[in-house]
């Protein structure tokens, strides 16, 4: 019903994620006149009034100078808040919600399955008055257990078409950009696969650190953060048979299929390191092991891609600030061969690099940067939409732990490789390079 609002229910409200993200994104997507009419029921662990959490939500966006104060005048009048524990007791409140809603989990992860299971008691599933979601965070799961253990709990009360996981890479420019490529070129298609294509990287680069999310990062390191969900998720996009329609479920089945073709990942193929002065990081354990670079190489079984390894990396404190999808293509008699490159950061474009009779010739797009948070916006306002284009399926994120499970385990024993900060990162990521592949470097 057009004019209904919608509820957009908050639990965390108070939390980090709430503040850094969540209400600037609100703010943004305001401004460009893209919400639908809202209200923000939010529950937190702070025993405030409704007035000081608003006033405490604006001091931080007023640290934010591109998001218009007029904009937010009006979003902060949207706020209701209470002090609410995650149990049906403390949610019950929401008894009897009527209207479409959005659940929209800013929590840490172990009040995730509490979270869900308090709303399902509560009848809030349930889609009687107008549509139901959840919208959960990462890190969904630690391991391919507890990510089963999580789903199963969810679908106790939610259908998997009601549960939104959140992968802001979904939400990138490069993302469409690469779905549209394949969409529009049909052609691409006969090279795209063993027949054209060499090998595949997939390079994450930052040259940011911690930032204070020690808490968080400690217990999860790159494997973990990065490749387990956004890489492998491009590498779905990569690898899958592009579906005959692009609609969300053919998607989804599409990448799931991709992923489940992809042998796990072994640890003789897996490199990790550690950036130097990493321990002395505040929240740190001193002697921590957790990795900050992390590389992989894959193959998949399907007989697209037989033979065709896929090469994964991401690191933090690196020397530059870059993110790229490669496809290299067989190298001709000099030696070299092109290849079609897909940036995602610092500029999101396509790169087209092919051997001519000067060496090598390069065709350059470039759309531009991404906006800050502006891919995190998206996928806000996909799940406001419950655009399920954008969220990886359960299958998705199952098989992508499952890939990644033999490299967490070998990674319970040994150290990781220091790298100098500032720097390419640990050696061993060249050591799983065949002969004659290379990584690509700089943006
Ligand atoms: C997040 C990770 O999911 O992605 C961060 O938790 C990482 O560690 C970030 O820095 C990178 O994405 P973006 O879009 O901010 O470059």
């Amino acid at each position: 019903m057009s004019g209904t609002p919608l509820n957009l229910v908050v639990l965390g409200l108070t939390g980090d994620l709430s503040r850094r993200l969540l209400l600037p994104a609100l703010v943004r997507l305001h401004m460009e006149g893209r919400l639908p009419p809202l209200r923000l029921l939010g529950f937190g662990a702070e025993a405030w009034g409704e007035e000081e959490v608003r006033e405490r939500l604006g001091a931080f966006i007023a640290q934010r100078p591109e998001l218009d104060p007029r904009a937010w005048a009006e979003v902060r009048g949207w706020i209701r808040y209470r002090q609410a524990a995650i149990s049906p007791q403390g949610l019950a409140p929401l008894r009897g919600l009527e209207g479409p809603a959005l659940f929209y989990l800013a929590l840490p992860p172990r009040l995730f399955p509490k979270a869900a299971t308090a709303l399902g008691r509560l009848g809030l599933a349930r889609e009687r008055t107008g549509w139901r979601r959840i919208a959960v965070e990462k890190p969904f799961g630690q391991d391919l257990a507890s990510a089963q253990r999580l789903n199963r709990v969810l679908h106790r009360h939610f259908r998997e078409e009601q549960v939104l996981r959140m992968d802001h890479f979904l939400g990138k420019r490069a993302v469409e950009n690469l779905l549209a490529l394949r969409r529009h070129n049909p052609s691409l298609e006969a090279l795209w696969g063993r027949a054209g294509v060499a090998y595949v990287e997939i390079t994450y680069a930052e040259t940011l650190g911690l930032e204070g999310r020690a808490a968080y990062y400690e217990g999860t390191g790159a494997l973990r953060d990065m490749l387990q969900n956004h890489l492998l998720q491009l590498l779905a996009l990569v690898a899958m048979d592009p579906p005959a329609r692009l609609e969300a479920l053919s998607l989804r089945a599409a990448k799931a299929e991709a992923l489940r073709a992809l042998e796990a990942a072994s640890p003789k193929a897996a490199a990790r390191g550690q950036y130097q002065g990493y321990g002395e990081e505040p929240g740190v354990r001193p002697g921590s092991r957790t990795e900050t670079f992390a590389a992989l190489r894959l193959f998949s079984t399907a007989p697209r891609w037989q033979g065709v390894p896929f090469y994964l990396r991401s690191g933090k404190r690196l020397s530059g600030a870059f993110g790229h999808v490669a496809l290299a293509f067989h190298p001709g008699p000099r030696g070299a061969g092109g290849r079609l490159l897909l940036r995602l950061k610092p500029e999101v474009g396509l790169a087209l690099a092919l051997q001519g009779e000067a060496g090598e010739e390069v065709l350059e797009f470039r759309l531009g940067p991404e906006p800050e948070f502006g891919a995190y916006e998206e996928i806000l306002l996909a799940a406001l939409e419950g655009d399920l284009t954008h969220f990886p399926s359960e299958v998705e994120v199952e098989e992508a732990w499952r890939v990644v499970e033999p490299v967490l385990q070998a990674w319970r024993r040994g150290r990781p490789e220091v790298y100098p900060q500032g720097s390419p990162g640990p050696e061993a990521q060249h050591r799983l390079l065949l002969p004659g592949h290379r990584w690509l470097e700089g943006g």
